[in-house]
């Protein structure tokens, strides 16, 4: 195939841009590129921005600005007093988000946290691009992230996507204690010996990541292990006074929930793109003191049934929150001796014994969830706490003392179910399980059942834990898929579809773990919903066999099991109907196990008409 000159030239473009790629600054003008793939995205990084006159001399509209509170820009930024005026060239850190934004084939990704902005009379995209945003993005790269926006026609209000340029530490360098790569504006008056003893870093590592060919008003990335401290004015002597008790609770809180808060702006930002929820209501009042989104943000937040202010308090009210220092002690500094399973420690303190999970900022979904749900079942949420210096983020839950049921199951070293406690165990998850389905507004799909997410108490009753994925709101339709093989459902992974029917699919999977005692996948990858198949569609005798070939070795001395056992099968076939639509609610689990349980047990218990047989 022979080609054109023109094709040529574009194809050597294409090259260069793959040789380019990662190794040095890309074009300026677009911005920065990224790989999809890479793992550290997206991140929570800081921007260097300086106050200036006469829009930007408050905390509020920088704020504004970047969708953030005061108080997450004033806590890294050494500012004491979050409410009283700054002078212009104030230095400020920016805490904001950053992701890796593909765009088109040609083009691949850029690296950007994309801040939305109301355009105003008079705007230009090079004017606020250059003005507000002061270079840390440029009219080309505006131009790419809104192709639907012609530049020359923008009206009062249309909402311009501003992509502030930023980069996540890459492996090698998140390994070498790269914590955030600061963007900064390179300056005329800069020059890089300058910034790195500014910043506390070497010329050299700047030389890496930048390249040689810096020009005034280009951004740079700086990386640091932690953001210096910055010097600032002394604040008037009155501000301080009075509320310095709580304040390092508070600011941390509001830092955590400050970056929930942006993370939920870019996925209502999603959810909205996609018109999921076409009716408006009024979020409520925002309080101006310690604001967390700007009034044009709640705006645009209308028509979702979650109000993040009402959150925030709601955390406040109910829950504990506790020093780090606190948590550090409980737990020998997180020491691998306390580590229960994942992420997840186990600590004591204040006489109580509790879980404790470490999370980066994305603990966030996760609170939300937990703060709206209160249920037997569910593992309850003692309290939280935010780590600001790290970023990390630690749920404090209920410690559960058995241990989860896959291990019972699955593992030697615990005791032996019965098939009555397989029973109530199973119950006690429908139950849990019903609750958010059918009693949580809006709806909470748990999304990971499976038997090492269900806890056994003292008494061996079962409680949910993780909600790590889990998803408010129904019927959205995900590109990532999560979850763990052998449990998912089938439309979730070809189509993505989130319902409360997929974790009716999950729950079916755990009764088949219940009644065989086999893993939901076995070595060979062989699916254990998959050995059900067909169960319904034979004849008694042939039912017969194949209940007692995937029963449970333990289970079958027990008296009474066979007849219970094919009722769970039944209803565990319901729940893994290829067809969501199909697959019964959990209210209707919840009535067929309850009876299966009353038929074999209940009976017995109340002393009425106690067959012989099932006397012990
Ligand atoms: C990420 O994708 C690039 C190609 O786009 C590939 O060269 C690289 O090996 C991938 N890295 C990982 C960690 O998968
Ligand atoms: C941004 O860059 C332009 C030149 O490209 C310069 O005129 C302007 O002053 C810069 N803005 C700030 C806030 O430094
Ligand atoms: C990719 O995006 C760039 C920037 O918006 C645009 O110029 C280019 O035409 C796009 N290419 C394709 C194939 O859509
Ligand atoms: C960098 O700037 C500082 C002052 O800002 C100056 O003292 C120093 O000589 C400059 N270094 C180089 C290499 O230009
Ligand atoms: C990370 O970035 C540094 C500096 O740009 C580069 O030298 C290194 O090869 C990158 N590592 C990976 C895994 O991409
Ligand atoms: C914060 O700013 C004040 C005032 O400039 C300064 O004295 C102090 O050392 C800075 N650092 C910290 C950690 O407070």
């Amino acid at each position: 195939m022979k080609m054109k000159p023109h094709q040529l030239v574009s194809f050597s473009w294409f090259l260069l841009f793959f040789l380019f790629h990662g190794s040095r600054a890309q074009p300026r003008t677009t911005g920065y590129t990224c790989r999809a793939n890479q793992t550290t995205y997206p991140c929570q990084t800081y921007i260097f921005y300086q106050a200036t006159s006469p829009n930007f001399l408050d905390l509020a509209s920088i704020g504004d600005l970047f969708h953030v509170s005061r108080l997450m820009i004033s806590q890294p930024s050494n500012i004491s007093s979050p409410s009283s005026p700054l002078i212009p060239h104030q230095s400020l850190f920016i805490p904001i988000t950053c992701s890796c934004n593909s765009i088109n084939a040609t083009f691949g990704s850029l690296s950007a946290a994309t801040i939305t902005y109301p355009i105003k009379e008079g705007d230009t995209f090079y004017l606020v691009s250059t003005g507000d945003f002061q270079n840390l993005t440029t009219y080309e790269s505006v131009e790419v992230f809104n192709p639907s926006s012609v530049p020359t026609r923008l009206r009062v209000g249309d909402e311009i996507v501003f992509p502030v340029f930023c980069k996540c530490p890459n492996e090698t360098q998140a390994q070498t204690g790269v914590n955030y790569l600061v963007s900064y504006v390179f300056q005329p008056y800069d020059n890089l010996s300058s910034v790195a003893s500014r910043f506390g870093v070497q010329t050299q590592d700047l030389n890496n990541i930048n390249g040689n060919e810096i020009r005034p008003f280009d951004t740079i990335f700086i990386p640091v292990n932690q953001l210096p401290i910055l010097s600032q004015p002394e604040p008037p002597p009155e501000a301080s006074l009075g509320k310095t008790e709580r304040k390092g609770t508070i600011v941390g809180l509001a830092t955590g929930l400050g970056i929930c808060g942006v993370l939920l702006i870019v996925l209502l930002g999603v959810l909205l793109h996609r018109d999921v929820f076409p009716s408006k209501r009024d979020i409520g009042r925002v309080e101006d003191n310690d604001k967390l989104l700007s009034n044009r943000t709640v705006m645009e937040m209308k028509g979702i049934e979650v109000n993040l202010m009402a959150d925030v308090s709601d955390c406040l009210d109910k829950y504990k929150v506790f020093n780090i220092e606190e948590l550090r002690e409980a737990t020998d500094c997180f020491d691998e001796s306390c580590l229960i399973q994942g992420s997840v420690y186990k600590g004591s303190f204040n006489g109580g014994i509790y879980a404790i999970k470490k999370m980066k900022w994305n603990a966030c979904e996760e609170l939300k969830i937990l703060q709206k749900v209160n249920h037997g079942n569910l593992v309850k949420l003692e309290g939280f706490c935010i780590d600001p210096e790290d970023a990390n983020c630690y749920l404090v839950y209920e410690f559960i003392e058995n241990g989860c049921l896959y291990s019972w199951l699955h593992q030697n070293n615990t005791g032996k179910l019965s098939w009555k406690t397989r029973l109530r165990i199973a119950m006690d998850v429908a139950n849990g399980l019903q609750y958010i389905h059918e009693h949580t507004s809006p709806k909470v799909v748990h999304k990971d059942i499976k038997s090492s997410n269900i806890l056994l108490d003292n008494n061996l009753r079962a409680k949910i834990a993780n909600f790590g994925l889990a998803k408010s709101g129904c019927n959205a339709i995900t590109v990532h898929i999560v979850g763990t093989q052998g449990y998912i459902a089938p439309e979730y992974v070809s189509d993505g579809l989130v319902s409360t029917k997929m974790d009716v699919f999950s729950f079916g999977v755990v009764l088949l773990e219940l009644v065989s005692g086999r893993e939901a996948i076995d070595e060979e990858g062989k699916l254990l919903w998959a050995s059900i198949n067909g169960f319904l569609d034979g004849n008694e005798t042939e039912k017969v066999e194949i209940v007692k070939g995937l029963m449970d070795r333990r289970l079958v001395e027990e008296s009474c099991s066979m007849e219970s056992v094919m009722n769970v099968l039944v209803v565990a076939t319901a729940c893994l109907n290829k067809d969501p639509a199909r697959r019964p609610r959990m209210g209707d689990v919840v009535y067929a196990l309850s009876k299966n349980y009353d038929l074999c047990f209940d009976v017995l218990e109340d002393g009425l008409s106690a067959p012989p047989l099932l006397a012990r």
